[in-house]
């Protein structure tokens, strides 16, 4: 090799960028789950209303706080790392935070909420940043008991290292574009406001990168058209449905919040140099599931597994485990289906636990990811 062909390659060589295939998995020693009702593992059943049976059903065998049948893409996560199940910050009943804890409640959004959850377009009160303070006290709280309890208190929380490896999971957004419609607003009014809702998540990522959160893994939010819950309250014109039946303006919308997501990433990407943010496109996923069901193993694509009444099996008054009092009794109304494997939506709302696996297993890939990393090299800056 002449001495010009040597330093071409050397050039080469200091110009390719690592192979990801080379690189390690990153071991993540923790999850800290951020969210709504996608990801809750038990949190707005700790504090303000219990899923009900039939929820649970597949897997636990009991309601555990999921709204779905089974387990939640932050689940497959977790076992993925081999971690266990994240328990859920606000249940103080049995808890075991060692390996991360999820924040998420179902009804969250990510702005604060100016009205309560019992009035129409109401979210939970544990929006985006109640659960960022959570955190912040989680983190300090779970070092001061730690060192001066020690013991037991050892194996229930994690370690101060933990926070730098761990990796932070969010998905929410979802609430912010529905609460919307449930209080009347048009799509445009909507529209609108997306730009504020996004400002706030860019807001609270940084501050959670500020209390030493260096790996974020971003869901988008999914076809909120295609969910019973819009479909049955918020009737469209005939022309507005797609060839699947879902409605083309709430998908818009979403897709609209999600390139305005996208672009949030990319500026956190750069606003925060020693840290590494996944995006992942949750909802061609979820949208796949409903239009090329039949290819997936899925017989409903919309109507829901658990529920009463109507086209989609959904009624807002009359919900998933609801149930109507008879003779002094309470009966069970809002049953669940048989096979819930064979159906993409559990309760009008939520995914089945098939349906959460079959996108976890998509995700886990990179495939659906920018950049496209692997869920196991989401350290990795490309
Ligand atoms: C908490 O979970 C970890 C990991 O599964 C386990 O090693 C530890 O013993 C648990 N702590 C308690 C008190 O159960
Ligand atoms: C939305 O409009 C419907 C129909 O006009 C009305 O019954 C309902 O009270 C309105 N909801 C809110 C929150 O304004």
């Amino acid at each position: 090799m002449d001495s010009h062909s040597l330093m071409f390659a050397v050039l080469v060589l200091s110009l390719t960028p690592c192979s990801v295939l080379a690189r390690k998995p990153c071991n993540f020693p923790a999850i800290f789950n951020f969210g709504d009702s996608n990801s809750d593992t038990g949190g707005l059943s700790a504090l303000l209303w219990q899923a009900p049976p039939p929820n649970g059903m597949s897997y636990f065998h009991a309601p555990a706080g999921r709204y779905c049948d089974g387990r939640l893409i932050v689940d497959f996560m977790a076992k993925s790392f081999g971690l266990p199940y994240l328990s859920a910050y606000l249940n103080a009943l049995g808890a075991n935070f060692s390996h991360g804890a999820n924040f998420a409640t179902a009804a969250s959004s990510i702005r604060p909420q100016t009205i309560t959850l019992m009035q129409p377009g109401g979210v939970s009160p544990i929006s985006l940043d109640v659960q960022y303070n959570e955190f912040y006290d989680f983190r300090r709280r779970s070092q001061t008991v730690r060192n001066r309890l020690g013991g037991f208190f050892k194996s229930l929380l994690p370690k101060e290292t933990s926070f730098g490896r761990a990796l932070y999971t969010f998905d929410i957004g979802q609430n912010d574009l529905t609460s919307g419609y449930f209080s009347n607003m048009t799509v445009e009014q909507v529209r609108d406001y997306i730009p504020q809702v996004l400002h706030q998540f860019s807001t609270i990522v940084k501050w959670v990168h500020s209390q030493g959160g260096r790996f974020f893994w971003i869901h988008n939010t999914g076809p909120v058209g295609c969910l019973p819950y819009v479909l049955s309250r918020m009737p469209v014109s005939p022309s507005d449905y797609d060839r699947y039946g879902c409605a083309i303006p709430f998908n818009d919308l979403a897709q609209t919040f999600n390139c305005g997501l996208k672009k949030v990433v990319a500026e956190l990407r750069a606003a925060l140099p020693d840290a590494t943010l996944t995006y992942v496109d949750v909802y061609s996923l979820k949208y796949t599931l409903v239009s090329q069901h039949k290819k997936h193993g899925f017989e409903f694509p919309l109507r829901t597994c658990c529920g009463h009444g109507g086209k989609y099996n959904f009624n807002v008054k009359l919900g998933c485990g609801g149930t109507k009092r008879v003779n002094g009794k309470d009966v069970l109304i809002g049953k669940a289906c048989k096979k819930p494997e064979v159906y993409v939506n559990w309760d009008g709302i939520h995914y089945t636990e098939a349906a959460n696996k079959w996108i976890f297993n998509k995700i886990k890939t990179g495939a659906y990811s920018d950049p496209p990393i692997p869920l196991e090299m989401a350290c990795h800056r490309d």
